[in-house]
């Protein structure tokens, strides 16, 4: 441990994921601002504007790796970027962080329990949504590169060619830097490489920056989400108890109820580690954070968590995957 952070081993890629210390109070630095960009019909081949942000946000595509799906057969392939740094979003320009509380928090890598969830969410066919809307609204919260998503999106288009089902989907991440160096695109990349511009006019994507609990509160922008969001997914979004804390109110306020006391109708996926040793976050921490909000929400909803899947490692960072909805 040095004096200003230390590691976390995952043992896989990525190896070492850093944390810096002593810099809490910079929580309270947190901007008021959030930015939310809507962009409807982006996958219709009848659009040249869209045609032309797609490939703007293609050029800035760097470092390139990608990640197979299998989809009934058929594979798809969610593409990222390895190994971006960004002078801007570290201390003193120089020294590489993966968290730097109230200015960044690891989004412009890709940690390992986003291809966690992407395997998982491809290998158990959870995105059959039973809530029979026929529009669906899906987000990944702490996207970064946005892994999960993108996985969700291969996964609900693949063979929706001739659905009528409308698909919003929703990338959000703390800093803007991210999304216009990682998440938009891996998106372009992604949609592109995998010839999913054809059919689909009823396909629309927002990307929004900002902190979770600004979001939560923030009741302007909260129309278009409160209560709506079908399906929520985050991966290594509990890396400490204020994260969590944060997370969880955003859930609460956007999570969709469930329907027909079923809740296989709308939830929340949450990869996390077991434990985040030295900042304490993790499952317990994600419990802890349900029932605390839960009994201050009297007459609201409340949320249900239960753990749908644990994968051991050998270091002893074990990752599991929460479900989470809202009754
Ligand atoms: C450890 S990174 C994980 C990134 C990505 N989900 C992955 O697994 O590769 C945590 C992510 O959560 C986001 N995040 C953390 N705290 C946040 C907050 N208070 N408000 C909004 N986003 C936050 C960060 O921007 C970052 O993308």
């Amino acid at each position: 441990m040095s004096s200003d952070g230390f590691f976390f081993d995952f043992g896989e890629q990525p190896k070492m994921e850093k944390v810096a210390q002593n810099e809490t109070n910079h929580h309270d630095l947190v901007g008021s601002t959030v930015k939310i960009e809507t962009f409807p019909n982006i996958l219709s081949n009848n659009d040249n504007n869209n045609a032309a942000l797609l490939s703007t946000w293609g050029e800035k595509y760097q470092n390139p790796e990608k990640m197979e799906i299998s989809i009934n057969n058929t594979i798809g392939c969610v593409y990222y970027q390895a190994a971006l740094t960004k002078d801007s979003l570290q201390i003193d320009n120089h020294e590489v962080k993966d968290i730097i509380p109230g200015r960044y928090y690891g989004g412009l890598k890709v940690w390992s329990c986003a291809p966690y969830l992407s395997q998982f969410m491809a290998t158990h066919n959870v995105l059959h949504n039973n809530n029979n809307n026929n529009e669906m609204m899906i987000a990944e919260l702490g996207a970064g590169q946005g892994m999960p998503l993108l996985t969700a999106i291969l996964l609900t288009l693949y063979n929706n060619n001739n659905n009528n089902k409308s698909y919003q989907y929703i990338f959000q991440d703390y800093n803007e830097e991210v999304i216009v160096d990682c998440t938009q695109p891996n998106f372009a990349t992604t949609v592109l490489q995998n010839n999913l511009i054809n059919n689909h006019n009823n396909v629309r994507v927002d990307f929004i920056s900002g902190d979770w609990e600004v979001l939560a509160h923030n009741h302007n922008n909260n129309i278009h989400y409160e209560n709506k969001v079908n399906i929520i997914l985050g991966s290594d979004v509990t890396f400490d108890e204020l994260a969590t804390q944060k997370l969880v109110l955003l859930l609460q306020k956007w999570l969709s109820p469930i329907q027909n006391n079923n809740n296989n109708s709308n939830f929340a996926l949450i990869a996390t580690k077991e434990y985040y040793f030295g900042t304490n976050g993790g499952v317990h921490a994600l419990q802890t954070e349900i029932e605390t909000l839960n009994s201050k929400n009297n007459n609201n909803h409340k949320l249900m968590c239960e753990i749908l899947d644990r994968v051991e490692d050998s270091l002893g960072m074990n990752r599991m995957i929460v479900k989470i909805w809202k009754v």
